[in-house]
């Protein structure tokens, strides 16, 4: 049994040995032996990292590390470090390999990328991401990496934060099931080996308060209980191994120093029992950014005693080695925490049969990271986008389109449609070619007889081009970018990208706004369009997706995960905000497009849900049936979203906030039921004055379930 298996272990390491198991590195970054920046890893730099300082785990931070071009590169190398280290370390424990395997197994050359977290929010299909999920993990583990940093359950709520697309949704239900179905999906095995997801930024990331990453936020007890928490506790139970916690501070605490949240919330509330690992050099971030320790010794004991297992500090294996061990003689961490701590690595590394199994067949991974998922990968992208605008029916293209205007600066640009974390930190390296299908590229393979594409990159070309044209397609958006660089103050459509519609909408052509950004772009007037696609930051397929929905081979089916804002000055946008007093019960939620939006090429009727009882318990699961007809006359899936409303409630809670959802599929003019199971547990509000009373509860009275769009619905009382 793996407690008896890793008492053993612990029984026999020496300290150092411990807390070399507490480390993570990066071989790029390690300084002295290591600074590998290509070229084939030397022997010194293997020996510093994996013997001398025998630490648990490597991590490949970012994307494709150097010497790596190819999956079997990867497997080669990860079969090189574990080899290293099992052979040469004295108790021959193999490592955790971690990397960010956030779109697909987006590191490494030849494999498919699918839509980032933002579009797979837009699906609202926890079915398709789990196929998605399951497909990175045969890419990943196929590559000898066992550790997927994934997938993000904060909620996503300022759009000037760089790191937005990274979440799945603004709201807690639809991030938590998500973040929930991608951590089962991933560590199920099915590809014959286990792999550990790491839930993450453990909690409180998404808002800091200037809008720019790794800014401390502020948020009270009850946002931080009601919106900001749940959506882990949903990933965390669905029994991920690991959770990274957030770098920034939340209401003057560093996360990485937080015992509330790291082990009061995360053990005491969740019943975790995984790994938390620390993000990238926090650990010495709480003393050289923070400054809440007067040297490393002691970050590193405020990290380990607020419930850090690993710390994620790349750069110095000496440094960490000998700073924790000066804090465990200061006597600032006690011996048993370190023994917990290791502990909880060394059964990670035994669930996942590292013992047993520490290495890959390198031989076979360029035929298992090949091509074999583009289906789902076209499948996912075109699920995710969302049809926002569609004036007289301008699409699906009809046989009337004989000439179509394709332009924009995201028209053919591959690395603009995957976005950050992929193959590079930041996106796709400069001069690096990822394969793949560009929107231009999409709609010229996918374009039916009779119908011929004209290309023009420059716009005016495109504008005047157009007057002799039926159609234009214009992909505007903005580029890749991930953690720090890519916060926009100003998150609106670049000046010169609205010039470029505007000119194309003076033609009095038919004008089809294809979007690829990673978040939703105050549009001004190139909202004013005839057609309006978000594809978000679509992946591999991302074009063909889009042809397939311009030409109505798929209908579109993806509706906004998040609210779209109408001007930068109404941000942060996000449905569930709290009434206010000027005008009745406004909330100010003003959207150009609000959360749940999309439409179809077929049209939908919901109707009112029926519920199973009229009177529940707090602990009960209300049994909702929804009538749906399909009023069109084409078949479609149509998500329907069930949101719970409390009439009069003791402390503010939103108009409505979400409790439920499916997706059904329906033929043309056919009626169904959409059936979905809502938890009376997801009433609950923080009770109490000001500070709140510590923790969501359900009170008794009077409740309502609404369905889609609509404004009344059943009535039902909680007693
Ligand atoms: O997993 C990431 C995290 O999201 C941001 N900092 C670096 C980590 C490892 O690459």
């Amino acid at each position: 049994p793996i407690p008896e298996r890793v008492a053993d272990l612990v029984h026999r390491m020496t300290l150092p040995e411990k807390i070399g198991q507490m480390d993570q590195l990066a071989l790029v970054t390690v300084q002295g032996t290591c600074n590998w920046s290509g070229g084939a890893l030397n022997d010194a730099c293997l020996h510093d990292v994996l013997v001398d300082h025998a630490a648990g785990s490597i991590l490949s931070g970012g994307g494709m590390p150097p010497q790596v071009n190819s999956p079997k590169d990867w497997a080669d190398l990860t079969n090189q470090v574990q080899n290293y280290a099992i052979t040469n370390s004295r108790l021959h424990i193999p490592i955790l390999y971690g990397i960010d395997a956030v779109h697909g197994h987006n590191n490494v050359l030849g494999a498919t990328m699918f839509p980032q977290q933002i579009g797979m929010g837009a699906t609202w299909d926890p079915a398709l991401e789990g196929e998605v999920e399951q497909s990175t993990q045969r890419a990943v583990a196929a590559t000898g990496i066992n550790w997927v940093f994934g997938p993000v359950a904060e909620v996503a709520r300022d759009q000037r934060w760089g790191r937005y697309y990274e979440a799945f949704s603004e709201d807690p239900v639809l991030t938590g099931t998500l973040a929930a179905g991608a951590v089962t999906a991933l560590q199920d095995g099915t590809s014959g080996t286990r792999l550990a997801a790491s839930v993450k930024h453990f909690a409180g990331y998404s808002q800091p308060l200037n809008g720019h990453d790794r800014v401390p936020a502020d948020y009270s007890a009850r946002y931080l209980q009601d919106t900001v928490l749940p959506a882990y506790r949903q990933a965390v139970q669905a029994g991920a191994l690991s959770v990274m916690a957030d770098s920034g501070a939340v209401n003057g605490i560093p996360v990485t120093s937080s015992h509330y949240l790291l082990t009061d919330v995360l053990r005491g509330q969740y019943h975790f029992d995984g790994v938390v690992v620390s993000d990238w050099s926090d650990v010495r971030n709480l003393q050289t950014s923070y400054h809440i320790a007067a040297d490393y010794p002691s970050a590193i004991a405020e990290a380990v005693n607020a419930g850090v297992d690993m710390a994620m500090e790349p750069t110095n294996a000496a440094d960490f080695s000998t700073s924790a061990l000066t804090a465990v003689q200061r006597g600032l961490i006690s011996q048993q925490r370190i023994d917990q701590a290791v502990s909880r690595i060394l059964t990670m590394k035994f669930r996942l049969g590292l013992f047993e199994h520490p290495y890959v067949d390198a031989s076979r991974a360029d035929a298992i990271v090949d091509n074999a998922d583009l289906p789902l990968a076209r499948k996912a992208a075109a699920e995710s986008a969302v049809l926002l605008r569609n004036q007289n029916k301008v699409l699906p293209l009809g046989s009337t389109t004989h000439k179509l205007v394709v332009t924009g600066p995201n028209a053919d640009n591959m690395a603009n449609q995957l976005g950050g974390w992929s193959i590079g930190w930041q996106g796709v390296p400069a001069g690096t070619s990822v394969p793949g299908t560009t929107v231009l590229a999409g709609l010229r393979a996918g374009a039916p007889a009779g119908t011929s594409i004209d290309y023009q990159s420059d716009p005016a070309a495109a504008a005047n081009d157009l007057r002799t044209a039926d159609a234009a397609v214009v992909v505007v958006g903005n580029t890749p970018g991930a953690e720090g660089p890519n916060d926009q103050p100003n998150p609106s459509l670049a000046p010169d990208q609205q010039a470029e519609v505007a000119a194309l909408q003076a033609t009095g052509k038919p004008v089809i706004v294809v979007v690829i950004a990673d978040r939703p772009l105050v549009l001004g007037s190139a909202a004013n369009t005839a057609g309006l696609l978000m594809a978000w930051l679509p992946g591999t397929e991302g074009g063909n997706a889009v042809a397939d929905l311009l030409y109505g081979k798929a209908d579109p089916s993806g509706r906004l995960p998040v609210s779209w804002p109408k001007a930068i000055g109404n941000e942060p946008e996000f449905y569930t905000q709290l009434p206010g007093t000027n005008g009745g019960t406004d909330s100010g939620y003003s959207p150009l497009f609000a959360f749940g939006a999309g439409l179809s090429y077929t049209d939908y009727s919901i109707g009112t849900p029926a519920l199973d009882r009229d009177t529940v318990k707090p602990d009960a699961t209300i049994k909702v049936s929804v009538p749906v007809t399909n009023t069109g006359s084409t078949a479609g899936d149509l998500v329907v979203p069930v949101y719970a409303a409390e009439p009069v409630s003791q402390v503010l809670t939103p108009p409505k906030w979400l409790v439920g959802f499916t997706r059904v599929h329906l033929a043309a003019g056919a009626t169904g039921t959409a059936s979905v199971s809502v938890p009376v547990s997801l009433l609950a509000h923080t009770q109490g004055d000001i500070n709140g009373d510590g923790h969501p509860s359900v009170t008794p009275g009077s409740y309502t379930l609404l369905a889609g769009d609509a404004t009344t619905g059943t009535a039902f009382t909680v007693k």
